[in-house]
């Protein structure tokens, strides 16, 4: 029980890249999710948060969104979210059936799910809750085929209507990872058009408050096709402007496991070498289209490893390493990837030395051989100036649980909330 438990979680855990590590240009697939503004405001006029949206006098509402992973809820039960730090929670994940395309909570994970939205609202009764659909681990072929017809979007868009409102969630946020052709970017675009007219209408006919629609995205609104070197295609990012309350720019998973032998800051805010950064990505999704109060940053709570190859001869970002970290057990579980938990565990027992690299706007941390790249409360502290310059809607993490004691996630509260009027 305990083992299957690990391992299902260490499969889904963190964003890794199924997509053929090894290409030269690497540009991975970030994981996973989250969701909230008014969609279908005037052109031009500030949209005004529909009557239930958290309090602010910004002109607009500031998003702090976690992920909780509930396939891993014995590990990190519900119960210990400090939903104070957030206004909204995503629940990760619900499937997508692949006959039916119909959008299902999985068995395992029912109950949680039901306990998940109540006992959020009853502990910050002004939080939103989300469902996210599919995640890292989710079929992207059972997606594609999903969206490629519109009798199976429609089963899809009815289905999670249905399911957001019997299980009390607040919204839907599409967590497709990836599309990858210009067929998939099409039909995602068809996806997100009908998912925003069954939603409105669903609120016109039942006199709810309108179900919020979020997608989680690739870092770059150019994803890229695994199996063709170089091939990358554009989200369709007007539609996605005009759908989606927001997007949830998965900013991390640049660097890892894939390239066993350098060191990398796999969340780096720039790169003076590479398009793989924050800063890169979120760009292109502005110049893309993307209004930045409609762009959400993803933070990671996690961090990833390597062993270095001689750490008295080298042990900065982009040192030679022998392959990645060893999974540790209880914990991620997952070879090269510890939660930011385990990393303040590490330098606590370890004495680890930690560093903070201004090039990338991350961290990293060595002991003995290990060594991770991470962020730290002061790097955090800069991401989240970053995108207050960009003028961006907030951010995201995932997930909320790897950061124990809420130590990560208060720094982007508090930094978030600073200065906001000078916006
Ligand atoms: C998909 O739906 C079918 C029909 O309802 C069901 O029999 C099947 O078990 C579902 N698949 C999964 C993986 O839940
Ligand atoms: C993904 O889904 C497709 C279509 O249902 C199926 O053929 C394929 O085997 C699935 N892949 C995995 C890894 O489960
Ligand atoms: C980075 O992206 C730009 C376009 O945005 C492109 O011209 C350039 O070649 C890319 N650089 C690398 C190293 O891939
Ligand atoms: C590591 O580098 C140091 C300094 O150059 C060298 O003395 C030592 O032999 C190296 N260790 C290994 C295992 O290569
Ligand atoms: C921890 O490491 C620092 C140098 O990084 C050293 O000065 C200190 O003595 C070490 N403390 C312990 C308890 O090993």
């Amino acid at each position: 029980m305990i083992n299957s438990l690990v391992i299902c979680f260490a499969v889904l855990s963190v964003a890794f890249f199924r997509f053929d590590p090894g290409l030269a240009e690497a540009q991975q697939a970030p994981a996973r999710a989250p969701a909230v503004a008014p969609v279908g405001a005037p052109v031009g006029a500030p949209a005004r948060a529909p009557r239930s949206s958290p309090p602010g006098d910004e002109k607009w509402d500031k998003v702090k969104v976690g992920y909780w992973p509930s396939y891993a809820s014995q590990m990190f039960p519900a119960s210990d979210l400090s939903t104070d730090v957030y206004t909204h929670l995503c629940f990760a994940f619900a499937n997508v059936n692949s006959t039916t395309f119909r959008v299902e909570i999985p068995v395992e994970t029912m109950d949680v799910a039901r306990e998940f939205t109540s006992l959020a609202k009853s502990k910050n009764p002004l939080i939103k809750t989300l469902v996210s659909i599919g995640g890292a681990g989710a079929n992207t072929t059972v997606f594609s085929q999903m969206a490629s017809s519109s009798s199976s979007r429609g089963e899809f868009v009815r289905s999670s209507i249905s399911l957001a409102r019997t299980y009390g969630f607040d919204g839907i946020d599409v967590d497709w990872e990836f599309p990858h052709s210009a067929a998939d970017m099409t039909n995602i675009a068809s996806l997100f058009s009908e998912l925003r007219q069954q939603i409105d209408s669903e609120a016109q006919s039942t006199y709810r408050s309108r179900l919020l629609l979020t997608a989680a995205v690739y870092y770059s609104n150019m994803a890229r096709d695994p199996s063709i070197p170089g091939m990358r295609y554009e989200y369709p990012v007007q539609t996605m402007a005009r759908t989606l309350d927001w997007a949830n720019i998965m900013c991390y998973d640049y660097h890892g496991t894939w390239e066993p032998s350098l060191t990398g800051e796999h969340s780096a805010l720039t790169d003076l070498s590479s398009n793989l950064s924050s800063s890169y990505g979120i760009q292109s999704w502005l110049d893309g289209g993307l209004p930045p109060h409609k762009a959400v940053m993803g933070l990671a709570a996690y961090g990833r490893s390597w062993l270095l190859a001689n750490s008295s001869l080298d042990h900065g970002v982009g040192a030679a390493a022998r392959g990645p970290g060893p999974a540790m057990p209880g914990g991620s579980a997952e070879t090269g990837v510890l939660f930011y938990s385990e990393i303040q565990e590490f330098i606590r027992s370890k004495n680890a030395t930690v560093v903070d690299d201004s090039e990338t706007s991350s961290a990293y941390a060595f002991a003995g051989d290990l060594w991770v790249g991470f962020d730290n409360q002061a790097s955090i502290e800069k991401k989240v100036e970053f995108l207050k310059s960009k003028e961006m809607r907030g951010f995201f993490f995932w997930t909320a649980s790897f950061d124990s004691g809420a130590v990560l996630t208060t720094t982007g509260k508090f930094f978030l909330a600073l200065f906001i009027h000078s916006m």
